[in-house]
């Protein structure tokens, strides 16, 4: 069994666990540590490294987190500490743990889990993965090959950022009914769609628990369809990069 451990930093929680990568599962529950606050790079590598002593791991690791990252270098901190910008995480934690450490970002992440396990299994042309949680983040594949840091959640929509509208945090914090999201989230895809046309557009993050009760408002021309792996995409996602080695799938 080829087990890699996946760690998914997120706005509220840092969680990882060591994955089955034949199957696409966690080998174990996951270890969930509150994310610190301020979440600057030195604190959140802190945390890291204490869900890996936890777990006892020394093994290969991948990290996603949710800023743009190119060639393990954070380039954005939307929902995290601004002093990740121009940070290489990378590097950071592989001097930490004495060996190679892949970081992307989380919903490319989790968008490589979908492909390869989940609601994405062979499926050519372009797909679309968009996780709703904290911000909205998406995963752009065509023929199955990911389009690294699309950010579609920062896409000009209502006059701001699509995610201070469209994110799951609206109707999670009992701001927005569920329906008034849906139908807004509608708008949205729909101009997802204009401008990409994908086959196919996968809802992921927590919120696709719901899928059923507002996919009734949803329709924009392509197949929509809810997250297979739901909060655990992230972290089988990392582990996955971490298996071919690279930020760039
Ligand atoms: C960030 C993305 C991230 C998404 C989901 C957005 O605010 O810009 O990089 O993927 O949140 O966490």
């Amino acid at each position: 069994m080829t087990l890699i451990y996946g760690v998914d930093v997120g706005g509220s929680g840092i969680k990882g666990a060591p994955v089955d990568l034949a199957a696409g599962v966690l080998a174990k529950k996951r270890t969930r540590i509150p994310t610190p606050q301020p979440s600057t790079p030195g604190a959140v590598l802190d945390v890291i490294e204490e869900l890996l002593a936890e777990d006892e791991w020394a093994g290969p690791l991948g990290v996603a987190i949710p800023a743009v990252v190119v060639g393990g270098v954070a380039r954005t901190a939307a929902n995290i500490d601004d002093s990740w910008i121009d940070t290489d995480v990378a590097a950071e934690l592989s001097q930490r743990r004495g060996r190679e450490v892949v970081v992307l970002n989380d919903a490319d992440a989790a968008g490589l889990a979908e492909m390869r396990y989940g609601a994405g299994r062979a499926a050519d042309g372009v797909v679309i993965v968009l996780t709703f949680g904290t911000g909205v983040g998406s995963g752009m594949f065509v023929d199955g090959a990911l389009v690294p840091n699309t950010e579609l959640g920062h896409m000009e929509f209502r006059g701001e950022a699509a995610e201070l509208s469209t994110a799951a945090r609206l109707v999670e914090d009992d701001e927005m009914s569920l329906k008034r999201w849906a139908k807004r989230v509608n708008r949205y895809l729909l101009l997802i769609h204009r401008v990409f046309s994908p086959q196919r557009i996968i809802m992921g993050g927590g919120i696709s628990k719901q899928f059923e009760q507002f996919a009734t408002w949803l329709d924009v021309g392509c197949e929509i369809v809810p997250a297979e792996l739901r909060n655990q995409a992230g972290i089988v996602g990392a582990a996955v990069a971490a298996s071919l080695g690279k930020d760039r799938p």
